[in-house]
């Protein structure tokens, strides 16, 4: 009830916010520039596309590349279709380069009609204009796709538009990226793509009741419907065994000691991320881990080779449902099959602080992600105390971590609310 009052408070305002900005203010001028279609400017274009992971939210299931029609489920009941962002008229045929911009930067329309945040302009405004061009010249350059996207299904209040121009007075961010002079380029190259095109917060930072960024807990890990988003800030890395080198494997291939990606991440990873260069996938974990260049490889093999300390927990139950039920693929120590079977000693699933993804891949499964093949599902072999016990076995053996131990009724709280 406090969130629908509040919304329609917001709604108001952000009704006389429209009017005032509009007839009074006027709107921010965006430079008109023309369309470039320079061959080099499109392959830029293109590449910038992937680092935005434009096409995860923009294509549906069996859908055309960029056609849109992708439902997003919001946590206020209903959701919101994607638009078509090829160049037809049901897409951004009649779009200018300005207009374009305004979407990334602004969040609001052709008409300066606001759109909604599942459009991560949120991030995508620190985008640098040029960025914007070439990206708007790539998807120019695509073949019109003709398809008309499905109505959203938001219920009242949250389908007022208008409405959006409050929580943009309240919580969007339109400030452009600033450099620190006091950082390397390729730290600043960093930052600019994690806050920016690569929308890393959108999932990794958690949000307040009206959907907005918390500001000041970047980066922490957040819950998302599923899998959670961990912790990524350069302290939550560090401490579950991340470093530069694993990280641009990670980023490259979506496996590396650490572990195996899968959910969210493992789209962000196929469509985005491993479409990076090198340097690129380099300034990206140098920003997260807080370093101004790579470090050099001998460093890196030093800090690799110091194994979890295996810690002594009474864990007798556990360790002989590992034994019966995961040995035989994960390994009787834990250190799976180089390329073949993830490594549970060390992973960075098994260290979260936060159990919930260690809890679901072992009730669920997993579909084969990556080159890896796919984990069966232990929810009807398992009940709630094994999977509490096998879990703390898992996490006080194969973290150095001091991690909360599990309850079954954890286990059941987990699987009851994903
Ligand atoms: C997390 C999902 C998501 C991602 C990622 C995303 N979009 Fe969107 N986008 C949406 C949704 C949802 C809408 C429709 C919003 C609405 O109805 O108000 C939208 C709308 C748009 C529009 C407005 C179209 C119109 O006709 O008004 C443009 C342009 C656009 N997106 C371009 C992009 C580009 C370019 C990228 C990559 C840099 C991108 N989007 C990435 C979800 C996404
Ligand atoms: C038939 C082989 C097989 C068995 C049995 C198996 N797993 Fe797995 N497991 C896999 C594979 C393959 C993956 C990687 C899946 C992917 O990401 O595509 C995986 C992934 C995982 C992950 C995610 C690792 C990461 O990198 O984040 C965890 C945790 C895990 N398994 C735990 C277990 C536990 C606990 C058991 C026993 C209850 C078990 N597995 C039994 C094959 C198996
Ligand atoms: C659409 C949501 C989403 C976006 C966008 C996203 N992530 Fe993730 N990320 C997740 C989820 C869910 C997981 C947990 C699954 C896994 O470990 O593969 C995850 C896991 C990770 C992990 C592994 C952490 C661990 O401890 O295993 C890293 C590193 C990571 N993300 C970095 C990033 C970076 C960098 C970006 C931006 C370029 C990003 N993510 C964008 C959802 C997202």
């Amino acid at each position: 009830m406090r969130l629908l009052k509040s919304l329609i408070i917001l709604a108001l305002a952000g009704g006389l916010g429209y009017l005032a900005f509009a007839f009074i203010w006027g709107f921010p001028s965006v430079e008109q520039r023309p369309i470039t279609t320079d061959q080099a400017t499109i392959d830029r274009g293109e590449y910038l596309t992937a680092l935005g992971d434009c096409t995860s939210c923009h294509t549906a299931e069996d859908g055309a590349s960029f056609a849109g029609g992708r439902f997003l489920e919001t946590p206020f009941g209903g959701g919101l279709y994607s638009a078509n962002i090829t160049p037809s008229s049901q897409g951004i045929a009649g779009m200018t380069s300005a207009e374009f911009y305004q979407v990334l930067a602004f969040g609001a329309d052709t008409v300066w009609r606001p759109i909604y945040p599942a459009m991560p302009y949120t991030s995508y405004h620190v985008v640098t204009r040029d960025d914007s061009d070439a990206i708007f010249a790539y998807l120019m350059s695509l073949d019109p796709v003709h398809a008309e996207v499905p109505a959203n299904t938001l219920p009242f209040p949250y389908n007022i538009r208008l409405s959006l121009f409050g929580w943009n007075l309240l919580f969007a961010d339109r400030s452009a990226f600033s450099p620190d002079p006091k950082r390397s380029d390729s730290w600043n190259r960093g930052a600019y793509l994690v806050t920016g095109l690569g929308h890393c917060g959108e999932c990794h930072t958690p949000r307040n009741a009206l959907g907005a960024m918390e500001p000041l807990e970047r980066l922490i890990g957040a819950k998302l419907t599923g899998f959670e988003a961990p912790d990524i800030t350069a302290n939550g890395l560090t401490e579950r065994g991340w470093t530069h080198k694993n990280l641009v494997t990670y980023f490259a291939t979506g496996t590396g000691p650490q572990g195996t990606t899968f959910g969210e991440m493992h789209l962000a990873i196929k469509n985005s991320l491993s479409k990076a260069n090198p340097e690129d996938q380099s300034a990206m974990a140098s920003y997260l881990l807080n370093l101004d260049a790579a470090p050099s490889d001998v460093q890196e093999t030093v800090e690799q080779e110091t194994p979890p300390a295996f810690k002594a927990y009474d864990a007798s139950a556990g360790r002989s449902l590992y034994l019966s039920n995961c040995s035989l693929c994960h390994g009787r120590d834990g250190r799976g099959v180089p390329s073949v079977m993830p490594a549970l000693a060390g992973n960075s699933t098994v260290a979260q602080n936060d159990a919930v993804n260690l809890v679901l891949v072992v009730a669920w499964g997993l579909d084969a992600s990556t080159d890896y093949g796919p984990m069966p599902s232990f929810a009807d072999r398992l009940s709630d105390t094994e999977i509490s016990d096998l879990v703390n076995y898992l996490r006080q053996s194969f973290s150095n971590l001091d991690l909360p131990l599990l309850q079954a009724a954890d286990v059941r709280g987990t699987l009851n609310q994903n």
